[in-house]
């Protein structure tokens, strides 16, 4: 996500920003700016400096200036429009240079927008959804620029964390949110404004939070807070903040990875968001570069990948071949790379990555494009060498992942995904209208339903923790679709706790697996009320009566029965049976969180692990 920051009062505002600006870096970036007014008489001059890259690089350029000012709007990008460049660097500004934007969000119409401004005369210098704001800002503006704000947001759809200066109000910042969040900051020296309060505490702990569809005016000596839809003064008291930075730059949470598990309802909203009508279901995937006559030709599907995100393409399998009626392999990269490829322009391959920089993926769909495939990537990270080079890319908006142990890109990308089947089975004509809107608007409730998971969770799933928390061995069993969640539950466990866990196909079990349970045994099985739910049922009985120790993830309303397996029974609302695994992973990871956490293990940086595999 993008790090905003602002000031304006008595201090040199250039130091203040840039120190803002360094307290957001963990939140990842990939290119920096600062925009400052030079006091002059009645007007202003506003200067701009961006930079491709670390803080660092902006820094060399602003040890050349000499810039006095004590105002100034400060930004730090995660692309999400337009690649990595300073060009694509915030603050934005209009055809001036008078009024200047940072913003975090993304602008949904950013487009049509664009398109009518250009009409209008407008000239654009960069390949971002922000831009459009400094125009639209000076198309409204009328000698004030709360107002200006105020109407040019009311044409914009999507999300927006805003700083606004104009030459013409010296001193003055503007700021608005929705959707995504902005903190003001009221300092002794003057007022702040930044997208998370790590960016205050070195010169305030006394903070105003802006709700949605909120506005406020900084200046040196205040902050007015109005509503966005009608400017009407709205009250507003400051909290005291009482984080060190440290809790401040995981919002107070002891670990990024529980921070991120607590994020998924925004990131898989955000991964939604202007790709579904949220009334119809319809599906809207211009990126994935497909049209009918491409997707008629498609004769088989490869899902590409490595570790969590293979994860991720099992369970998209299930999806694609029951809606799409498309063969698909889900391939291990290392594995895939040097194998003798049945690959041809009939096949479309989908390399599915967080980080867009996986050695063994990239080098999976290398070979893929060789034979002449379609590539469509699955990619957190805009700019990526894997966005770079595929064919069309469908971007998960998860923001940046920093536990290791992946969480919410994961679930991120199952939301791409079932968007790329739905997408993929309209153009082929496989899915019916009605069940597509069906599929979709069931989609639309999941950041809801993940919200209502998540409430409590960690409470439920402590005296689990406390439980098995020093197990040697784990095993996970499911069943169809959830047969990967349960490979995946394993994986969370194994990477962060180092306890050793394998997922099973519940109907695996007595294949083998069985003679490991004794009740020494954890076994946690996955018991949705889907259409395997007996089946599976059966399996865990198969357990019980070997004295393992059950833990049952099932549906909400079905406690009793699952109670008879067994003393542990979580439960998750009922949901589609395709969208049960976006619902149930949640409890795997909580679990494997809070035993590694009591284990004293590194939770966020497990050893002998990376972020990101870029080497063979
Ligand atoms: C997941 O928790 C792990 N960190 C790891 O398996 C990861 O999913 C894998 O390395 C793939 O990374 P990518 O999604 O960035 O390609």
């Amino acid at each position: 996500m993008c790090g905003i920051v602002g000031y304006t009062g008595r201090r040199r505002a250039v130091p203040v920003i840039i120190e803002g600006l360094r307290r957001l870096e963990y939140r990842g970036y990939d290119s920096a700016g600062i925009a400052c007014a030079l006091e002059r008489a009645e007007e202003c001059e506003i200067v701009r400096h961006r930079a491709r890259g670390k803080l660092a690089r902006l820094e060399e350029i602003l040890e050349e200036q000499e810039i006095r000012s004590s105002c100034g709007l400060g930004h730090t990008r995660w692309a999400t429009h337009g690649a990595p460049s300073e060009d694509n660097a915030h603050p934005h500004c209009d055809c001036s240079g008078g009024i200047v934007v940072v913003h975090n969000g993304i602008i949904e119409n950013h487009r049509s927008l664009k398109e009518e401004l250009a009409a209008a005369g407008h000239r654009f210098t960069s390949g971002t959804d922000t831009e459009v704001l400094a125009h639209l800002i000076e198309a409204e503006l009328d000698n004030d620029l709360a107002a200006a704000v105020r109407a040019a947001l009311a044409r914009v759809e999507g999300s927006f964390a805003l700083g606004v200066m104009w030459r013409g109000a010296p001193g003055l910042l503007v700021a608005a949110r929705r959707h995504s969040p902005l903190v003001l900051g009221v300092g002794e020296s003057g007022r702040h404004l930044a997208s998370d309060i790590p960016a205050l505490l070195p010169y305030t702990r006394e903070v105003m939070f802006l709700n949605d569809d909120e506005m406020a005016v900084l200046t040196p000596e205040g902050i007015e807070v109005a509503s966005l839809a009608d400017g009407r003064p709205l009250a507003r008291r400051t909290t005291t903040v009482e984080w060190n930075a440290a809790m401040a730059e995981k919002a107070g949470y002891k670990h990024f990875m529980l921070k991120e598990i607590f994020e998924q309802p925004e990131a898989v909203s955000n991964t939604i968001r202007g790709r579904i009508d949220p009334e119809t279901g319809a599906v809207s995937l211009p990126e994935a570069g497909l049209d009918q006559e491409s997707a008629a030709t498609v004769g088989r599907i490869v899902l590409l990948a490595c570790g969590t995100s293979w994860h991720a393409g099992l369970i998209a399998r299930y999806w694609i071949e029951k809606w799409c009626r498309i063969p698909v392999e889900v391939d291990i990269a290392s594995e895939f790379r040097y194998r003798s490829l049945l690959v041809d322009s009939s096949t479309l391959v989908v390399p599915i990555s967080q980080s867009g920089e996986t050695a063994d993926t990239l080098a999976g769909m290398r070979r893929a494009m060789d034979l002449g495939a379609r590539v469509v990537a699955i990619c957190n990270v805009v700019g990526s060498t894997m966005t770079r080079e595929a064919h069309g890319t469908v971007y998960t908006h998860a923001g940046p992942e920093i536990g290791v142990a992946s969480t919410k890109a994961f679930t991120s990308q199952l939301a791409a995904l079932f968007l790329l089947t739905l997408h993929l089975g309209r153009l082929r004509g496989t899915i019916e209208l009605a069940e597509s809107h069906r599929l979709g608007r069931a989609l639309t409730r999941i950041p809801l339903l993940m919200e209502e998971v998540l409430d409590g969770l960690g409470d439920r799933i402590t005296p689990l923790a406390e439980e098995f928390g020093q197990a040697r061995d784990f095993i996970y069993l499911g069943r169809g679709i959830n047969f990967p969640v349960a490979l995946e539950g394993a994986l969370k466990l194994k990477e962060i706790s180092y306890i050793h866990a394998e997922g099973y196909p519940a109907g695996e079990l007595k294949h083998g697996p069985i003679a490991l349970v004794d009740r020494e045994m954890p076994v946690l099985a996955l018991l949705p009320r889907d259409s395997v739910y007996e089946k599976t049922f059966s399996n865990a009985e198969e357990v019980r009566a070997r004295k393992g120790r059950l833990i049952v993830v099932g549906t909400r309303g079905d406690e009793e029965p699952l109670a008879a397996l067994g003393r542990h029974v979580i439960t998750v609302p009922a949901v589609t049976e395709d969208l049960y695994p976006l619902l149930l992973s949640l409890p795997l990871q909580m679990l494997a969180y809070q035993i590694a956490n009591l284990r004293g293990c590194d939770v966020d940086q497990p050893r002998n692990l990376a972020k990101s595999v870029t080497v063979e």
